[in-house]
């Protein structure tokens, strides 16, 4: 099969594309056929070695999280998926999997393959796992849709990957949803996943436009705060969660006791050590969500598997929208999705 990987830790450089033996699944597992592997802001981390992780533990490593095709081959004791099953794939390259989603196939324990329903694309399959997984547990920190049912929530960056998620899911959990982005065009992103206010945090303002919405936030899905440290404390009261997702150029330092007045909890959290039941629920959620129609792709920005390294870059330098990479393969229903030499980013 045709497999990106790398050796070694390094730029984007480091990433090859070559000829592999196809892998057998073993025990618990799923072969999976991949028609888009979705690409993540971790992935390029986890290449470049910021992330950390020494040696590769298998001498390389496929990359990327999240995918989406039909399962190929299963492997002694799975009887939860069949052969032939579209699903959506997450946490791929987790875990000392050698075996991402970036190649013709991969092979993942049973439990992070899921049924994709006829009606989404494979690119909304490959869009999921890392942001919608992320966004389903920032908003039910273990509860699911219940923890914000009739909330207010604000999904800072609602233009983002785990922010288009995020709002999708409070709105399906009955919250009402206010996002801040930078441009109209993010503006128009966050509008057309469901927000209900959508405030250009580079103008003035901000603060009150929220503040009217909604006097205090239930939740506030954080994707930089340090940046945004005031306007939380502003709309933060009893009650407040913060669920803090990523991490910026240089740690914040945190007003302990502006967060004691106002009886607010920051809450962090990285997918990778999300407590299994917890990790469970956010994924129940997304699969609910997914099955209900819910769920929707942003603007696809699609390269070619051989163009692995030139995704990866577009990922780390801020593409809007979602860059998947596409294998060739159109899926046994032969549902038209992507050939190389298609045009790339759209
Ligand atoms: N903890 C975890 O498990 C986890 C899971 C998923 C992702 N992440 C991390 O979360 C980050 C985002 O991931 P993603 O896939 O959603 O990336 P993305 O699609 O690039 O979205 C990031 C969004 O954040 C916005 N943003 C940046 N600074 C902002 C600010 N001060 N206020 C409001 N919005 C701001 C960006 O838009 P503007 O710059 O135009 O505002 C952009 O829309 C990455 O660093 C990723 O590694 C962590």
């Amino acid at each position: 099969m045709r497999a990106a990987l790398y050796r070694q830790t390094g730029p984007s450089s480091v990433l090859s594309v070559e000829e592999l033996a196809v892998p057998e699944p073993g025990a618990g597992e799923v072969r999976v056929r991949v028609a888009f592997s979705g690409v993540n802001p971790t992935d390029w981390k986890s290449r470049s070695g910021a992330t950390g992780g020494g040696p590769l533990a298998h001498g390389f490593q496929v990359p990327h999280q999240d995918g989406a095709g039909e399962v190929d081959a299963i492997g002694p004791g799975v009887s939860e998926l069949r052969v032939g099953q579209r699903v959506w794939v997450y946490l791929a390259a987790a875990f000392g999997n050698c075996w991402g989603t970036a190649a013709e196939y991969c092979v993942v324990p049973a439990e992070r393959a899921l049924p994709l329903p006829d009606g989404a694309t494979f690119e909304l399959g490959a869009s999921l796992g890392v942001p919608a997984v992320t966004a389903a547990h920032c908003l039910g920190l273990g509860r699911g849709p219940r923890a914000v049912a009739g909330a207010n929530v604000l999904v800072a960056g609602g233009a983002g990957a785990v922010g288009h998620f995020a709002i999708q899911l409070a709105k399906q959990a009955g919250a009402r949803v206010a996002a801040t982005v930078s441009t109209e065009a993010k503006a128009e992103l966050a509008r057309a996943a469901g927000a209900d206010l959508v405030v250009n945090y580079r103008q003035p303002g901000v603060a009150d436009q929220l503040k009217s919405f909604a006097p205090r936030m239930d939740r506030i899905v954080e994707v930089a705060l340090g940046a945004n440290m005031d306007l939380d404390l502003a709309l933060a009261g009893p009650g407040t969660v913060i669920s803090v997702y990523a991490s910026e150029a240089s740690d914040p330092v945190v007003p302990t006791r502006r967060f004691m007045s106002a009886n607010a909890a920051v809450h962090y959290l990285l997918l990778y050590g999300v407590p299994k039941a917890e990790l469970a629920e956010a994924v129940a959620w997304t699969s609910s969500a997914l099955a209900a129609g819910v769920l929707t792709e942003l603007p696809v920005q699609r390269f070619a598997l051989e163009d692995v390294g030139a995704a990866q870059d577009a990922v780390e330098h801020g593409a809007v929208g979602k860059v998947v990479l596409g294998t060739g393969w159109e899926g046994n229903a032969g549902v038209p999705v992507f050939r190389h030499g298609q045009a790339n980013a759209q």
